[in-house]
């Protein structure tokens, strides 16, 4: 018996009796002849149906289209005139030996062999595993592997070490509102998923790491656009002993390395990458996510540039102190003393740093406070109480007594990043199982109610639905 192969491997096997399996996808009838265009993970064959074998020949006339069979059969070559030069394999067919059906296919609700974005998309949602058979998507989620791998591959050979954070963990004050979990076994209590893996990031430093990254699941409860899922995905890292150029040098090589090497057919703008300090930016192009693409038609034009020197603080809508990215960030040298005394508070800056792609905030990062004295002191301006400090924040304040590395670090938004790259509209169609834009898992039907026997467990009562 044959073993089964990728039919991306048909290729130099002419003459050999194969055996492949996957999907049809599509089925032509040429009287004594039948095509099926046989399509797996690795891509397309035809197989051919002759008429000297009765049986067989009427078994192929029962597919259709997304049946999932196997066929054994020998791989020839096709007549000179019938090289079809869009397939991979289109020099070579199988002529078909054996069929046997493994399953048979309904209709699909959608087409499978568009592009997709004609489809509705509540449609597409509920049934996303068809969806996501259609090739556009195939290469969006195989894209977003070959990136993360190569993103792997570059920090490890440069001595960064992959740690996985907790999801289960406590409120971090990331900006948004918290999807919080319930605890059984300490009733009454909850965990929080994390925004970002900020603290634990910071604390590995304390633990001595140096090199810090997480391909890393984070949790916010907004509302979702475009570029926003309530769960999503960071390139996560953390340095000690660094400065501001050293973390943003390495992830300038990162990215130019990454457009170098996945692809090679665009083009960035400007290297190094343009740096406008936060204030030139919105006087200059009243935003902080300048589009600085010369011709926004260019598919292959890619415009990063670094947003640096933002503001710490800023009031928020009842007019109290709010920081504008991170509590955990260090201000400007010059400005350690204005925090100290708490003074010009609205003058001082911090050394954060975003990354913008076209338009769009693909990152951001900043050196951090590893005082912490200097930590209380932006605790206290944007409001905290002496005791609330101490139990929200008191693990850092705490760790940074015990000998903390100067540190500093970076997350880039990886859906956003590989949506832009591979030219897709939304972070949708590059992450397998999004949500809708209220949150919603259509095909798990996500979220939903639990048994009245968990909330008891859980010690949980639920408001009546008002009537
Ligand atoms: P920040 O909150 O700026 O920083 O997040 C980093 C990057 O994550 C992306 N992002 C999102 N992508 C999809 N859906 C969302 N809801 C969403 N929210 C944010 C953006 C953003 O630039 N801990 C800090 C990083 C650090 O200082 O090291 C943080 O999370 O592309």
């Amino acid at each position: 018996m044959n073993p089964r192969i990728f039919v991306k491997n048909v290729a130099g096997k002419t003459g050999q009796t194969i055996k492949v399996a996957g999907w049809v996808d599509a089925r032509r009838d040429h009287g004594k002849l039948i095509f099926i265009d046989l399509v797996d993970a690795s891509g397309i064959l035809q197989a051919v149906f002759g008429p000297k074998n009765k049986e067989l020949f009427e078994l192929a006339e029962t597919l259709r289209l997304n049946d999932v069979v196997e066929i054994e059969g020998v791989v020839v070559e096709r007549p000179s005139n019938m090289i079809n030069p869009e397939m991979e394999t289109g020099k070579v067919e199988l002529s078909a030996k054996t069929l046997n059906i493994l399953n048979k296919a309904e209709t699909t609700p959608f087409e499978l062999n568009t592009d997709g974005y004609e489809v509705d998309e509540e449609a597409r949602l509920k049934f996303r595993y068809l969806d996501l058979r259609r090739s556009r998507l195939q290469k969006n989620i195989k894209t977003r592997h070959h990136i993360i791998q190569f993103i792997r591959n570059f920090l490890t050979a440069k001595d960064f070490v992959e740690i996985e954070t907790p999801v289960l963990t406590k409120s971090t004050p990331e900006g948004a509102r918290d999807y919080v979990v319930p605890s059984r076994a300490q009733k009454r209590k909850f965990y929080a998923l994390p925004q970002s893996p900020q603290q634990y990031k910071q604390l590995l430093m304390v633990a001595g790491f140096e090199k810090y990254f997480q391909i890393a699941r984070c949790f916010r409860d907004e509302d979702t656009r475009g570029d926003r899922q309530p769960e999503f995905t960071q390139l996560d890292l953390e340095m000690s002993f660094a400065e501001k150029e050293d973390v943003m040098n390495l992830n300038e090589e990162l990215l130019i390395k990454i457009v170098e090497n996945i692809y090679p057919d665009k083009k960035i703008s400007q290297i190094p990458f343009p740096r406008i300090s936060h204030k030139e930016c919105t006087e200059k192009y009243k935003t902080d996510r300048p589009d600085l693409r010369k011709n926004k038609d260019d598919k292959n034009e890619l415009a990063f540039c670094w947003v640096v020197d933002f503001p710490f603080f800023e009031k928020n809508k009842e007019g109290k102190w709010t920081f504008t990215h991170n509590p955990f960030s260090a201000t400007a040298p010059e400005h350690h003393e204005m925090l100290m005394e708490k003074k010009d508070i609205e003058k001082i800056t911090t050394i954060q740093y975003d990354i913008v792609l076209n338009g769009f905030e693909i990152g951001g990062g900043s050196i951090r406070n590893h005082k912490p004295e200097a930590l209380k002191k932006v605790l206290e301006i944007i409001g905290h109480e002496e005791k609330d400090i101490e139990e929200n924040f008191g693990h850092m304040l705490g760790a940074f007594t015990f000998g903390a590395p100067p540190h500093g670090g970076i997350a880039f938004g990886l859906d956003r990043l590989v949506a832009i790259l591979q030219n897709e509209p939304n972070i949708r169609e590059v992450i397998a199982f999004p949500k809708t834009g209220d949150g919603r898992d259509l095909m798990m039907n996500a979220p939903s109610e639990i048994q009245k026997e968990q909330l008891e467990e859980l010690g949980i009562s639920v408001n009546k639905k008002k009537k």
